[in-house]
């Protein structure tokens, strides 16, 4: 894993939307105490995605359901766009998570017997209905997510892919401007996956006025991240800023293939993993060689 010891939490640009600031979440069973999120503090910027990573039980989806207005905080303030959700009511909790959050899972959410335009419209049909200005979005999403010609099938007639698309898809339904993924890719083959992270991309590139956090195990989505963050026990551990992943993508670029390429063309996958691998230890020894610098000892 790549670890960078640079201070948590420096505000590096203005674009700040979520300001998550000495978060603790404790969960108690019986006389047992999990500390969940142990005071945790960091941003998460607008048109950016941020991709967190850190071992099983590290805090990953009690921070994003805390994001998410899905679960309170013990102490601490999550602040989005200038109002501290911690301090809302079930009710404006409930507008907050319709209006602007988008979840995204690892495993299908859909209904089985809706086709998938009818599952990206569910949202909409739940809470706000429908108008001629949302069918026409919904249709744009379709494009978006590249299923307009698979729009009447039903879930089972989509591949995992083409599924995962739909989620998606759903998920952006209430135009909503934070989307939180929690391993989109987990359940998906190394090239449907591939696909998946591309959609991602083009999702925030399309719409750059949204804010979209994705948790995973897989370091390869490090490949589609605007910021990382590692988590460790509840706190960040490590984080790799925008300047730090534009290095690691502009070496990336230099090289034969390209994630456009791997996706279109079935690409050789193995190659990229090796090239992932290298760019990892390229970054790790530069990484070394600045802190050396900087602090000689
Ligand atoms: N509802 C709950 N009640 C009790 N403990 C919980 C609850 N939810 C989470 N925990 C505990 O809090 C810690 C953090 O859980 P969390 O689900 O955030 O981990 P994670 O990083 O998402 O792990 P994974 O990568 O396995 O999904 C874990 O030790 C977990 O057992
Ligand atoms: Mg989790």
């Amino acid at each position: 894993m790549i670890e960078t010891s640079k201070p948590v939490n420096s505000l590096e640009d203005s674009n700040i939307q979520i300001q998550v600031k000495d978060c603790y979440k404790i969960y108690k069973r019986g006389e047992i105490e999990v500390v969940a999120l142990g005071g945790l503090k960091c941003n998460f910027n607008k048109g950016e995605i941020t991709v967190i990573m850190g071992p099983s039980g590290c805090g990953k989806t009690t921070l994003l359901n805390m994001i998410g207005g899905l679960d309170q905080l013990n102490s601490g303030q999550i602040i989005v766009g200038g109002v501290n959700i911690a301090k809302l009511s079930k009710k404006e909790l409930e507008k907050y998570r319709r209006d602007r959050i988008g979840f995204v899972f690892q495993f299908s959410s859909l209904i089985p017997e809706l086709t998938a335009e009818e599952n990206i419209r569910l949202p909409l049909i739940l809470t706000t209905g429908i108008n001629a200005e949302k069918k026409e979005y919904i249709s744009e999403l379709l494009e978006v997510v590249g299923l307009t010609d698979r729009k009447t099938h039903r879930p089972d007639e989509l591949s995992g892919g083409e599924q995962q698309r739909v989620c998606v898809a759903a998920a952006l339904a209430n135009k909503p401007d934070i989307i939180l993924c929690d391993e989109p890719t987990g359940e998906l083959d190394s090239i449907t996956k591939l696909k998946i992270m591309d959609l991602l991309r083009k999702i925030i590139e399309t719409y750059p006025e949204k804010t979209m956090i994705i948790v995973t195990h897989d370091p390869e989505l490090r490949v589609i991240a605007d910021r990382m963050y590692y988590i460790r026990d509840g706190n960040i551990s490590h984080q790799f800023s925008k300047e730090e992943m534009e290095k690691m993508k502009a070496n990336y670029n230099n090289t034969s293939t390209s994630i456009n390429n791997i996706s279109q063309n079935g690409g050789n996958y193995e190659e990229f993993l090796i090239e992932l691998r290298e760019i990892d230890h390229m970054v790790k020894a530069k990484i070394n060689k600045i802190e050396k610098k900087i602090h000689p000892i």
